[in-house]
């Protein structure tokens, strides 16, 4: 019966990835439901450093069957290169499984991304490139091609003939740009069939049976919930759900099922690409948390753009998941400051709010409005238990839970496995 959600709470890169390998020894399934490899996941554990960016976190645990919902667009190249990284380095994936409902991300998504983001300009969306955007696009057009589709290749080429016709018409008259050769591609898809063919199956009965035998479910959020297609910062914001509601829809869940919704947060903010952060640090401040953490995306290398803890957005965030706990990351990283700020309400054309605008204009006038408390200025990089943080980080973790509103589960103390202090239950 129980499902536990794991969801991004910010602009993504909170540090979901080490925060589900050590959870998933507590779990049976660990279901990845959004979003594709355009999430960079982060694992240290004894078998080293790993950046996962389709195969769940979970894969790590022998116990762990690992699902790749119906939610997520695959890029079968990416996939298939973790997938024998992760075999190469001594880890069995014969547990892992992918939705034959699942939508593929063809090399025509990939030049689309890139193109569409150029012809963008100045209101660029600073996307991944790695093609995400436009497959979604393609699978509520009806014209996605799915995993299941390359179990029957004679029934996909008159599909992918009719798609690339529009693709190639699209990159050619649009765009000015060669075609794509339909027999490559095709080709392509004949050599993804069959290395994937074994891992694809219809993955709902597999999660619905797990639940219903009583197994733990860890449902694996990727990006965070204010990207969210409809609850983001659109449109500045990727093409899935992240919210837990997109848990639901990506992996074929009832949402009675699930039982706890962990929002895992930084304890400051970051954000990759374009689009507002109204705690946005323009000067060495920001430039020395990105220096500490070392905020370069995972996937691309960007720089992220960096702030103080943001909770007017936070609070928004616990509000349209409904959070039953908060996991808090990167503590570690604000350990030698003289003081640490967070923002607890917007002030926005002379009026102070709490409430998180759901126009991007208006939140590009937000300016935030701080409570200072002091710093800690002692390491609390590595600690496991809570009575041993300084008692500033203590009141600093009690302050975020307040502009939550929302009760610590776990606070993450560094980057490898063990590093974790437990506050509460959450699985
Ligand atoms: P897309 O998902 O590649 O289309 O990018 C849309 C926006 O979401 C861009 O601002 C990206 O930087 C951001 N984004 C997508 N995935 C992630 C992620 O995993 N972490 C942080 N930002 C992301």
């Amino acid at each position: 019966m129980p499902a536990y959600a794991v969801i991004g709470g910010q602009w993504g890169d909170e540090g979901k990835g080490k925060v589900v390998d050590y959870l998933a020894q507590r779990a049976d399934m660990v279901a990845r439901f959004s979003g594709g490899n355009n999430a960079g996941h982060t694992v240290i554990n004894e078998l080293g450093e790993f950046k996962l960016h389709l195969v769940p976190a979970g894969i790590f645990w022998p116990q762990v069957t690992c699902i790749i919902g119906n939610g997520v667009v695959v890029d079968v190249d990416v996939l298939l290169g973790e997938i024998d990284e992760l075999r190469g380095r001594g880890v069995d994936v014969s547990r892992l499984w992918v939705s034959d409902r699942a939508h593929l991300i063809m090399p025509y998504h990939t030049l689309l991304d890139a193109l569409e983001e150029g012809a963008r300009g100045q209101g660029a969306l600073g996307t991944t490139g790695r093609g995400v955007g436009p497959a979604y696009v393609d699978k509520v057009a009806r014209i996605g091609i799915r995993v299941g589709d390359l179990l029957d290749l004679d029934r996909l080429y008159p599909r992918l003939e009719y798609v690339m016709r529009q693709k190639n018409a699209l990159l050619t008259k649009v765009y000015e740009r060669p075609p794509l050769s339909l027999e490559e591609v095709f080709e392509q898809c004949r050599r993804w069939a069959t290395r994937l063919a074994p891992f694809i199956g219809q993955v709902e009965y597999a999660v619905q049976k797990a639940l219903h035998e009583d197994k733990r479910v860890l449902l694996e959020g990727a990006q965070g919930s204010l990207l969210d297609l409809d609850y983001g910062t659109y449109p500045y914001v990727t093409s899935s759900h992240p919210t837990v509601g997109g848990a639901a829809i990506g992996l074929g869940l009832s949402p009675r099922h699930i039982q706890e919704i962990a929002g895992v947060f930084k304890a400051y903010t970051t954000r990759v690409g374009s689009g507002p952060l109204p705690t946005e640090l323009k000067d060495s401040v920001g430039e020395q948390i990105r220096k500490i953490a070392r905020e370069f995306g995972a996937t691309t290398g960007r720089p992220r753009r960096c702030g103080w803890f943001d909770g007017v957005a936070a609070h928004y965030s616990a509000t349209v998941n409904d959070f039953t706990s908060v996991i808090l990351t990167r503590l570690d990283v604000l350990d030698n400051f003289p003081s640490v700020k967070v923002c607890v309400a917007y002030e926005v054309d002379g009026k102070e709010t709490d409430q998180f605008p759901s126009d991007v204009s208006v939140l590009e006038r937000c300016r935030p409005v701080y409570k200072e408390i002091p710093g800690w200025h002692l390491p609390t990089a590595g600690m496991t238990r809570l009575e041993d943080l300084p008692e500033e980080a203590l009141a600093y973790v009690r302050l975020l839970e307040k502009v939550i509103a929302c009760p610590m589960s776990f606070i993450s103390t560094g980057p490898h496995r063990h590093e974790m202090i437990q506050v509460n239950n959450f699985l």
